[in-house]
């Protein structure tokens, strides 16, 4: 706390300092998010003080149409806002959530079904037609609306996203691609896209962590059985390919792995991912996610983690931005640490849950 000070952090290289970024980027939640979880824990009030303005400074951003706020807003209000309201009653934070549930559910293509991501791609070029399986994670802001609010439309607008996922983004193996490309217009499908990935047929493996995660989240907030099965096969898929260390390389089916990159943001979504897996699924293979997630954990924590350099920010090492275009690769980014923070939490007994 001391070194991030009013800092929104979001990466840094081997020398372990920091670099921030502005509150509308999409990782702007989960430093914030962090605090939230250790005041959760400890009750002590410096973590409470020191978040307590986060989701106050992101708003503004919902009502600026040339800022980099996208489909992104859940993992920036749900560990703020939604987090700080659950905690605390505080009615501002639960006006906040609601602002960021509706400016995401106003990016709903009812002709494709799906939530449109990004404003703009990674070349400039427009991109009304694109969804991500990263999305996933943003639907539980729109179940939570729903049930503070009694309005039915919040959940139906997640579960036809959640649908259009299960129908066009998950392969037969349970492996899944970055992107979904649509005519915007008719709702067509069109293609996949390799996104962060390596291509469009392989297997970025942060984008399988977000679906085992993120359709387990979609089970959660439903019941229904079809995301169990969905994010018990995009489990099964991470898990069989991982490497001997439990941390996989940036994508699944890379032609060589020579001089490749790790990504331990990968494998700590996964891990708290796993953690509750565990729990929801049936009796005989809960034991075999719980172990998994565990000996990722282990692995993060003695392979991965830096707990004896004094002034590196960061926890994680060897996590991947975006690996196609160059950014941040083999560094620390701080939804890795976030990921790896909520996993030992819950390993740790805590009980709310900040996704859902
Ligand atoms: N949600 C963007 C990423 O995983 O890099």
């Amino acid at each position: 706390m001391e070194a991030v000070g009013d800092g929104i952090p979001d990466h840094a290289d081997s020398t372990g300092v920091y670099r921030f970024r502005r509150s509308d980027w999409w990782t702007s939640g989960f430093y914030p998010g962090m605090l939230w979880i250790f005041y959760d824990m400890t009750k002590d009030e410096c973590y409470k003080t020191t978040a307590w303005q986060r989701d106050v400074e992101m708003e503004p951003w919902l009502l600026h149409p040339e800022g980099g706020m996208n489909h992104d807003v859940g993992f920036q209000f749900l560990p703020t806002a939604v987090i700080k309201h659950t905690l605390t009653g505080d009615e501002e934070a639960r006006r906040r959530g609601l602002a960021a549930a509706n400016y995401l559910a106003a990016r709903f293509n009812p002709a494709g079904g799906f939530l449109r991501a990004w404003n703009q791609g990674p070349d400039g070029q427009p991109v009304a037609g694109w969804a991500i399986i990263d999305c996933l994670m943003n639907l539980p802001l729109l179940f939570w609306a729903g049930r503070q609010t009694g309005d039915p439309r919040y959940a139906q607008i997640a579960v036809r996203h959640a649908d259009t996922f299960l129908q066009y983004g998950m392969r037969e193996d349970g492996s899944v691609s970055h992107i979904l490309s649509f005519d915007p217009s008719t709702g067509a499908f069109l293609e996949s896209l390799g996104g962060q990935g390596f291509a469009a047929d392989s297997a970025w493996s942060r984008g399988a962590a977000w679906a085992l995660y993120g359709f387990l989240l979609a089970y959660k907030n439903t019941g229904d059985p079809r995301y169990l099965e969905a994010s018990r096969r995009a489990a099964d898929f991470f898990l069989s390919h991982l490497p001997e260390d439990g941390v996989p390389y940036w994508d699944f089916r890379l032609p060589s792995l020579q001089g490749e990159p790790r990504d331990s943001s990968a494998a700590a979504i996964a891990a708290s991912g796993l953690l509750d897996l565990a729990e929801a699924a049936p009796a005989a293979q809960q034991k075999t996610y719980q172990d998994a997630a565990e000996w990722m954990l282990q692995s993060l924590t003695e392979n991965y983690a830096v707990w004896d350099r004094p002034g590196f920010g960061p926890i994680l090492t060897g996590a991947t931005g975006n690996r196609p275009l160059g950014h941040h690769v083999d560094c620390s980014l701080i939804f890795g640490d976030y990921y790896y923070v909520e996993a030992m939490a819950k390993a740790e007994g805590w009980k709310n849950r900040i996704f859902g």
